[in-house]
């Protein structure tokens, strides 16, 4: 098989090297020598894909590259460092992660108060981001259901995490529970927004249209145990749009995504 990361000339942003994972002291390991790399694009940021069967492990590495969970074994490298030295990594969770207690505005200012922000500039930003992600109007509004629809808890989160302009943002099936109108918003929200800030997303989906729609690169992690075992291209023009869903090659790229997909399930 040919081999699924290329170490070029260009910096290494997330590098993931000999992982193994057990929760039993060894006996079993759902990861072994397991490599994942992403190089930094300067200048334009990257949105890679992770698409694997469910309990596949994707969760787990986001998790490994937040800083959340340490691997049995290996190690993870961030810009060349440990992860958790003076990077900048934010997380949108596969379910909500807004503060209930806090209302829309002060959900999504508060990483700027943690950076020291001024309190005006601080409001300035929060409503610019409120307003792209489609919620002005409900600023004052407490982050809790039923005051606001999962979808529009879900959209804070998301306004969270981007106003922190991290260098990496890992999105967990961010759009797992939007409704299909809202989800096909979301995904043309994040396209025409994520650029601007350049930062590295690693997105993990089920949803193989949506994957192809957002991706410049898709990798397929194998189940027991888990490691990457494909890499597709998505060679698609760099700024995708509604017309992007109409050309034969996205239709010809879903189709290749299935078909390995279905190959990689046979696997283990
Ligand atoms: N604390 C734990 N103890 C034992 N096994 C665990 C623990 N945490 C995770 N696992 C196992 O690790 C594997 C990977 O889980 P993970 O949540 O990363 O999968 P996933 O690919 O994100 O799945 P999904 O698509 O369903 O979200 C699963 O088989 C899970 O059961
Ligand atoms: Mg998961």
């Amino acid at each position: 098989m040919s081999k699924i990361f290329t170490d070029t000339e260009l910096p290494n942003i997330i590098d993931l090297k000999g992982i193994g994972q057990s929760y039993d002291g060894g006996e079993n390991w759902i990861m072994k020598d397991l490599e994942f790399l992403v190089e930094d694009k300067p200048d334009q940021g990257q949105f890679v894909v992770i698409l694997g069967m469910s309990g596949s492990g994707k969760s787990t590495l986001l998790r490994y590259i937040a800083g959340l969970q340490d691997p049995t074994e290996g190690d993870i490298l961030i810009n060349n460092q440990k992860v958790g030295e003076g990077d900048r990594v934010s997380m949108v969770f596969q379910q909500y992660s807004s503060l209930p207690w806090m209302t829309v505005l002060e959900n999504v200012s508060l990483a700027l108060r943690y950076k020291g922000v001024a309190a005006a500039e601080r409001e300035d930003q929060a409503r610019e981001i409120i307003e792209l992600v489609g919620l002005a109007g409900h600023e004052n509004k407490f982050a809790q259901y039923p005051n606001l629809s999962g979808g529009q808890l879900q959209r804070i989160a998301i306004a969270r995490s981007i106003i922190a302009n991290p260098r990496i943002l890992l999105m967990d099936e961010p759009f797992g529970a939007l409704d299909i109108r809202t989800r096909l918003n979301m995904q043309d929200l994040l396209t025409s927004i994520w650029r601007k800030f350049h930062s590295t997303i690693i997105f993990v989906t089920h949803d193989i249209a949506e994957a192809v729609y957002l991706a410049d690169d898709i990798y397929i992690l194998k189940s027991s145990p888990s490691r990457f075992v494909r890499h597709i291209d998505i060679d698609l023009p760099l700024v995708r749009s509604k017309e992007t869903k109409r050309l034969p090659h996205y239709t010809e790229l879903v189709h290749k995504v299935e078909d390995a997909m279905m190959e990689v399930s046979e696997m283990g």
